[in-house]
């Protein structure tokens, strides 16, 4: 199947300039979906993983399906203010913005193996924040799978002790 089929490219959203691939089309294809979720899991199924963690909000579309799959729980790392219990907290640069990323306190034990997943690998400034969340709880992060990398833009590069995963390269 070739996925970026289902991909929507909208130019100068949501910013003159940023060409924005729109997953949207592929999730409301459940055949798609499906496939893109089956191809991720190919991709990690070699590795040794107790817990998937993903961002808000596409992350998760992309992150609890495929820990689904592979039969492993899901970790939401969520922007600041909408966890209810501990938090820690992390700030980040965006490819448009700034924020501030939060996952619980108690969301992963030590020593445990972390795969981090989010639908689009940008500039990395997101997953580099996942990492450093899931770091500093003590997770071992064994590596970061994406629906999408843009490689121009380099993020791998924010990753370097990393094992990065993408199933889609523009
Ligand atoms: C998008 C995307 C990734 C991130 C990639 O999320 O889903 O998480 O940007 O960019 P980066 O590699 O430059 O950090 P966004 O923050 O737009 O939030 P959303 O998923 O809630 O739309």
């Amino acid at each position: 199947m070739n996925f970026k089929d289902y991909i929507r490219v909208v130019e100068d959203f949501p910013q003159p300039g940023i060409s924005f691939k729109d997953i949207t089309t592929l999730l409301k294809n459940g055949e798609a979906y499906h496939q893109a979720i089956e191809e991720m899991r190919k991709l990690v199924k070699d590795l040794k993983i107790d817990v998937i963690a993903g961002p808000e909000a596409r992350g998760f579309v992309v992150g609890a399906p495929l820990a689904y799959a592979l039969g492993v729980g899901f970790v939401p790392i969520r922007k600041k203010g909408k966890l209810p219990y501990n938090t820690i907290e992390a700030r980040y640069d965006l490819e448009y913005g700034k924020d501030v990323l939060a996952v619980h306190s108690d969301a992963i034990e030590k020593g445990q193996n972390v795969l981090i997943a989010d639908d689009l690998l940008a500039t990395g400034g997101t997953i580099a924040t996942c990492v450093d969340l899931v770091e500093k709880l003590g997770g071992n992060v064994v590596g970061a799978a994406f629906l999408i990398e843009l490689s121009e833009l380099q993020g791998r590069n924010k990753l370097p002790n990393i094992n990065v995963f993408s199933l889609l390269t523009y």
